[in-house]
């Protein structure tokens, strides 16, 4: 959350706070889709895990740290409207969908109804379970038209509808909450994937899986996602107990691996009771102003297109050289690249007017 584009409204310095409590920067940061910053408090409680680790044996540490990892569990999952015990922390959001979709009863041959924008190692990961993937109609501005899912819905039900609910290459949301309310009504179920729309928009939308990582809106650490089932589907999950698994755990926190990056939950589990305590609804009214007021103050500048939709409450914004730039390397015009140290100070994701059709790093439109 950069505190310079903005409408102003900090009245009480909370944003000021916000990135007074972080490490400081060379320069602007533009990278949080890609990762968020994380808080000086949260590197120091994951530091501090891994040194605890060191000290007194890695079991013994993780074991002494479980009240925290629950509280992590719990706040997750609040974020995420799921119940406690159906939060599973994983590796990445990819790792969470490939976890849901070895979970998930679907035989080969079922097909996932997706948007266009689809995030495209998502289609990847559908592949590689055999699925098959049919489009959903959408609107002019990239939502997913509801009367066609109601209508899809009806007459041929797909096993199930995969939504990313915040796209990162351009400021698209999907309307989860609504389509849930449909998907429930036809008996099919909405998988969210959360990846880009955790910390940053409301998430408890009533699916009936969504998936996360760690490292970009809620600024936790790299190295862990999660994933959240609500109670209706534990009993129909396909989760091998594995054999080193401590007796009585809830069904999706068998997901969870037994080897893992836990300083890395420890530092998330700070990282979303922050957030909490923060307010995730000025959260994300404050990410909305600055979506919407970096577009604005953006539009218009020469050799840049700012994509839409303009009014969305992301806070990803989006820009599409018009000027054949190489925005590979450096985005400022042939003549200007290589003297342009600002911008190489200046993170910033991948480069977002970028929309080729779904493959390996990209999303589709
Ligand atoms: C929409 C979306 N889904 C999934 C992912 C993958 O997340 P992870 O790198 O944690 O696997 C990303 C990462 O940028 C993303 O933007």
């Amino acid at each position: 959350m950069s505190t310079q584009l903005s409408s102003g409204r900090d009245p009480d310095h909370r944003w000021r706070d916000w990135a007074e409590q972080r490490p400081a920067t060379p320069g602007p940061h533009f990278d949080n889709a890609a990762a968020g910053r994380s808080a000086t408090s949260v590197l120091r409680a994951t530091c501090d895990h891994a040194l605890l680790e060191a000290q007194i044996g890695a079991y013994v540490a993780e074991e002494l740290a479980s009240p925290v990892l629950d509280a992590g569990r719990a706040a997750l999952a609040e974020l995420l409207g799921v119940p406690p015990e159906g939060l599973a922390f994983v590796e990445s959001a990819t790792g969470a969908l490939k976890a849901l979709l070895a979970a998930w009863p679907l035989e080969i041959g079922d097909t996932v109804a997706v948007a266009p924008s689809e995030w495209g190692p998502n289609m990847e990961a559908f592949a590689d379970r055999g699925l098959q993937v049919t489009e959903l109609a959408v609107r002019d501005d990239g939502e997913i038209d509801l009367e066609h899912l109601r209508r899809l819905l009806a007459t041929s039900p797909p096993a199930a509808v995969h939504l990313t609910q915040v796209a990162s290459h351009r400021p698209l949301v999907q309307p989860v909450a609504e389509a849930a309310e449909l998907c429930r009504a036809a008996g099919v179920p909405l998988w969210v994937d959360a990846a880009q729309a955790l910390g940053h928009v409301d998430t408890a939308s009533g699916a009936d899986a969504i998936y996360s990582t760690s490292r970009k809106w809620l600024a936790g650490p790299r190295g862990v996602g999660m994933l959240g089932i609500p109670e209706t589907w534990w009993d129909t999950l396909k989760i091998r107990v594995p054999a080193m698994a401590e007796g009585g755990l809830p069904v999706v926190r068998l997901l969870e691996s037994h080897e893992a990056h836990v300083a890395g939950r420890v530092g998330l589990s700070l990282a979303a009771r922050q957030h909490l305590e923060l307010g995730p609804a000025a959260v994300r009214l404050r990410l909305s102003e600055v979506g919407r007021g970096t577009r604005a103050s953006l539009e218009g500048m020469a050799g840049w297109h700012v994509l839409g939709p303009f009014d969305s409450p992301s806070a990803i914004t989006a820009l599409r050289p018009t000027d054949g730039q190489d925005f590979d390397g450096d985005p400022s015009p042939p003549d200007r690249r290589t003297r342009n140290p600002d911008y190489r100070r200046c993170h910033r994701s991948r480069p977002p007017g970028d929309e080729r059709p779904a493959a390996a790093d990209q999303p589709a439109r």
